[in-house]
């Protein structure tokens, strides 16, 4: 098959947590992400994948050695194409053999072979052959079969013309896992898959998962789609997603209906032990249980895997819902309930205090509700308490906050403190007149790090009729507003001059080269490839100072990327621009 260029992009559209939701495009298809890929295989579809596409899944994934290893399959894909053999208009991703390799210990084709098969048949995303090492292997073991992982890599680099996965690999050994994540990053691929979790997610191993995960999250760059390779159960979406998972492929729907079993976003169901049925899915709400065990097994089989796969792309909504209203740790929260595995990785996860902090939002839409003790160490809350502490060195006026502790005074208008739900109320402290600049100080000290306060000397606070503070002025310019929703400062750009000059290169800057420089200036949105540097403490939301690499303002916004994503990043918007600096 002839082919065209072939085309990747990935950009972030919403996040929460380490999560986000993305848009994924390739060759000209493009998806949302967090996505599932069902698994299709070739030789017995329980599910045609037409119905898949029907039902939205707009992604699916089959694997390339079963069909190159059938002469019939084999012939068929190289004269019609892979999305003509499978009926399918959606991308499709095929797997390597590698799984197979780490079944059944070896595999009849080489690496260049599988990676041309896929290529002639016209794959819209291929995965050259990685070896997945299981867990607990010996040491050894698992940095020899990394060392091949890599040049099969390499190999694949200089012959692939398809985009393509590059899947991390370590066994259970984080440094491995960091070190791999580091050297496939540096190369030339679309995709970074986490392999051979298989055996722990089966086995319930979450805890070990989350530090295989966010090791090798650690290592990758961030501007690359993750995938965990072979989880596709319901009930770890929430949870990967929060570690930074944007893709999931499920063989489960089809492989548990065939043993009679029902998914939910809380576990396993034994279709003879359901009386009813907690679901409203077509089959759901036509069937009752009594009706389904009494069908023949083949239709059984059927229904069961469309239940199984409504209920996957349920969960995949939910969670995307849940970042849009920044309520994904939430949603962790609850799913852990379901399992004491599940529990002690959601615990083990929010011990990666440093990985996490980097992506979490500075503010949402939500109010900060204490939900369980874990909440408690939620990275917003983590971080607010330690940048209150860092404030009260400066003001040291404070009041009790019944989540917070000791708290600033002057802070208490501000997110999450005042936006937030315990077992009792707090009661906001209102400024008066006489005090409220100190407000002001307070909040961009907790904003903008030390000094910020010096900016906003001598200005002039107007109070709104509810006793609030709204526009903060000096000689009738305005510096900054407080936003009603969360408290903070969004920068006017006298407030952000001011700011600019009290604060030392780089804090809160987005450096950008001179071509983004004109549009900029003319209050036009900067976008992640033109920023050359940024301040690597700048988290998503924060309101930044847009310079040229003289350092000279260019405008203020908001960003939408942290600092280093913001440096990586090629694609997508970076900051909101809400004012710019003329030149
Ligand atoms: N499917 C499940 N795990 C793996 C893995 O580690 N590598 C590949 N290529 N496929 C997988
Ligand atoms: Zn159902």
């Amino acid at each position: 098959m002839s082919r065209g260029e072939m085309m990747f992009r990935f950009e972030i559209k919403a996040r929460d947590a380490a999560g986000r939701i993305g848009k994924l495009e390739v060759n000209g298809k493009k998806i949302e992400t967090p996505a599932i890929m069902p698994v299709v295989n070739p030789k017995q579809m329980i599910v045609e994948p037409k119905e898949l596409e029907k039902m939205g899944f707009k992604i699916i994934i089959t694997n390339s050695y079963i069909i190159y290893k059938d002469p019939k399959l084999r012939e068929e894909a190289l004269e019609k194409g892979i999305h003509r053999l499978l009926n399918y208009d959606g991308i499709v991703e095929v797997d390597s053999g590698s799984f197979q390799l780490m079944r059944y210990g070896k595999v009849e084709v080489t690496n260049r072979e599988i990676i041309e098969f896929q290529h002639k048949i016209g794959v819209d995303i291929g995965t050259f052959l990685d070896i997945p090492t299981p867990p607990d292997a010996p040491r050894k073991q698992a940095e020899e079969d990394l060392k091949i992982t890599l040049e099969r890599a390499r190999e694949a680099e200089e012959i692939k013309g398809i985009p393509m996965n590059a899947t991390i690999q370590g066994s259970t050994y984080t440094d491995l896992r960091r070190y791999a994540a580091r050297v496939l990053s540096g190369m030339n691929f679309e995709i970074h898959p986490i392999g051979a979790v298989v055996p722990l997610l089966e086995s319930y191993r979450f805890r070990e998962l989350v530090d295989v995960v966010i090791s090798s999250k650690i290592g990758l760059r961030p501007d690359r789609p993750v995938h965990l390779f072979g989880a596709g159960h319901p009930i770890i979406f929430a949870l990967a997603v929060a570690m930074g998972i944007d893709l999931f492929d499920s063989a489960s729907y089809a492989l548990y209906a065939k043993d009679d079993r029902y998914l939910t976003p809380q576990g396993t169901k034994r279709l003879d032990e359901l009386e009813y049925f907690p679901c409203s899915c077509p089959v759901c709400s036509r069937y009752s249980p009594q009706e389904l065990r009494e069908m023949p097994k083949e239709e059984r089989t059927r229904l069961l895997a469309i239940h199984n796969l409504w209920v996957i792309r349920e969960e995949i909504e939910r969670v995307k819902q849940a970042i849009k209203e920044g309520e994904l740790w939430r949603l962790v929260d609850e799913r852990a309930r379901a399992h004491p595995k599940l529990y002690a990785a959601y615990r083990r996860l929010l011990e990666h205090y440093s990985y996490l902090e980097e992506f979490e939002p500075i503010t949402k839409k939500s109010a900060f509700f204490k939900v369980s003790q874990e909440s408690l160490n939620w990275p917003i809350v983590r971080r607010a308490r330690e940048r209150a502490e860092r404030v009260k060195e400066k003001f040291k006026e404070t009041i009790k906050h019944p989540i917070f502790g000791e708290i600033p005074k002057y802070l208490s208008l501000t997110y999450p403190f005042a936006q937030s739900e315990g077992e009792e109320d707090f009661e906001i402290v209102k400024p008066t007149k006489e005090n409220v600049l100190n407000y002001i100080k307070a909040i961009a000290e907790y904003q903008f790090g030390e000094n910020a306060s010096k900016a906003f000397e001598g200005a002039q606070v107007e109070l709104a009729r509810t006793g609030m503070p709204r526009q903060v002025k000096l000689n009738g310019k305005r510096l900054a507003t407080v936003r009603a929703d969360d408290g903070l400062l969004t920068l006017g750009i006298e407030g952000a001059k001011r700011l600019h000059s009290v604060l030392p290169y780089p804090r809160m800057r987005v450096v950008v080269n001179t071509d983004a420089e004109p549009f900029a200036r003319k209050g036009k949105d900067v976008f992640a490839k033109f920023v050359v540097f940024a301040d690597p403490g700048i988290r998503p939301y924060d309101e930044v100072l847009i310079v040229n690499e003289r350092d000279e303002l260019l405008a203020t916004g908001q960003a939408f990327l942290s600092g280093r994503e913001m440096i990586v990043f090629q694609m997508g918007r970076a900051v909101k621009v809400r004012k710019g600096v003329e030149g």
